[in-house]
């Protein structure tokens, strides 16, 4: 296992952030793993930065301790019952690259989910989410290894607490686990999610005549690759915040003031509200001061034009909060880490 230090982390983030880590290591075991935090390697006061793709970090400073990027790979199928298959993927496995692994061998559920960026492991980070799927649809357990008790632990579907973009992982247990591997429940015979944002119009569009994996998975990745920076020419991280999710009776109120206001059911009494509406309300959308900007397609996604540093983006970020919160008294909720 190769350990270097002081190197750049520009490459392994999508937002291209170019801060510097103490000390980097790739494990590509749980063995090697294991050697790392339980030997004389990594010293027990140093922190840790568990790291995938990189595609949902903002880096705001140096890390003076250790990254260790997880590059366990492999996918296998442990077993098929009536309905389903049961597949496990490592978790340094390229997420859309599992996603078309299993569209290859007609396994369902997962097709919504093409093209968002990053690894298998950090799936259940964040519940990932897309075009009316998340990642809990599909979940079967996962395994994770405890960096307290150096042990392995198995986390079922309870076990993970998963919200919308949220999980035990980023909250109770946050940097405790570094989930090794991940087992979807996979369907035999396909579950069509195609009512949610502009699939159909797409499917139409590609004039598809009878419904298939393949096809809804294209359409993805069409209104994808158009409505959002590929982050290999602009740097970004997604959605940089989270749609709010308020009262129906609140969002009563802001629709009698602002009829577009565009709102979406989210459970008995709530709504949740597009917050790339309510921030190109205000003005921010197109937006730029130096190389930090908001996208000009997609107010909710903030990029880096070059060579802004996480504390622009960050601080760009927060305007952006500061003038929602102002204007429609609604506390916008960060949805990528900040390092
Ligand atoms: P990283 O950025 O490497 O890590 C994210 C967090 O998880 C960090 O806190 C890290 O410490 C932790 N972590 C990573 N791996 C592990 C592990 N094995 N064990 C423990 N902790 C770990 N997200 C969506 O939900 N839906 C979208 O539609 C979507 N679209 C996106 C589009 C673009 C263009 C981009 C750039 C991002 C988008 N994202 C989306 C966000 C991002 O792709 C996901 O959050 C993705 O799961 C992050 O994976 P990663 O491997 O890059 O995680
Ligand atoms: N909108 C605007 N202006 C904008 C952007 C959006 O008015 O600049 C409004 C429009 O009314 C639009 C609505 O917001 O109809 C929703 O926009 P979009 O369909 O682009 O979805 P989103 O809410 O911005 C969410 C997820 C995405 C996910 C898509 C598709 C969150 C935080 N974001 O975006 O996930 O891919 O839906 O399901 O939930 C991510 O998490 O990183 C991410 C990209």
């Amino acid at each position: 296992m190769e350990i270097r230090h002081n190197i750049s982390l520009r490459t392994y983030n999508s937002f291209g952030i170019d801060v510097s880590a103490r000390s980097f290591a790739a494990f590509t075991s749980v063995e090697e793993l294991a050697e790392l935090v339980t030997g004389s390697t990594i010293p027990t006061t140093d922190p840790l930065l568990i790291l995938g793709g990189g595609s949902n970090v903002l880096l705001t400073q140096p890390v003076d301790g250790w990254v260790l990027k997880n590059d366990l790979t492999g996918i296998e199928l442990l077993q098929e019952d009536e309905d389903h298959y049961y597949v496990k993927a490592q978790a340094g496995e390229n997420w859309h690259g599992f996603v078309q692994y299993c569209i290859a061998q007609e396994y369902a559920g997962v097709e919504n989910l093409s093209l968002i960026p990053g690894n298998v492991g950090a799936s259940p980070m964040q519940n990932i989410g897309a075009y009316g799927v998340e990642i809990k649809d599909i979940f079967h357990e996962l395994r994770a290894y405890d960096l307290l008790e150096k042990t392995i632990r198995h986390f079922g579907l309870e076990d993970c607490a998963f919200g919308y973009r949220e999980s035990v992982f980023k909250n109770r247990y946050k940097g405790r686990y570094v989930i090794l591997d991940v087992t979807y429940r996979l369907n035999k015979k396909p579950d069509f999610h195609t009512s949610y944002g502009a699939i159909k119009q797409e499917l139409e569009r590609m004039g598809v005549q009878e419904l298939s994996i393949q096809a809804v998975s294209q359409a993805v990745i069409n209104i994808r690759s158009c409505k959002l920076p590929d982050p290999k020419q602009i740097g970004n991280a997604g959605s940089f915040f989270k749609n709010p999710v308020i009262s129906s009776g609140q969002y009563d109120i802001l629709q009698a003031q602002y009829p577009a206001i565009p709102g979406y059911a989210a459970g008995e009494g709530y709504t949740k509200i597009a917050a790339g509406w309510l921030i190109e309300q205000c003005g921010w959308k197109g937006y730029r001061k130096g190389d930090a900007g908001c996208y000009e397609k997609q107010a909710l996604v903030l990029v880096n034009y070059g060579k802004a540093s996480g504390k622009d983006i960050w601080e760009l970020s927060q305007s952006i909060i500061d003038s929602v919160k102002e204007k429609f008294g609604i506390l916008l909720e960060r949805e990528v880490n900040i390092i």
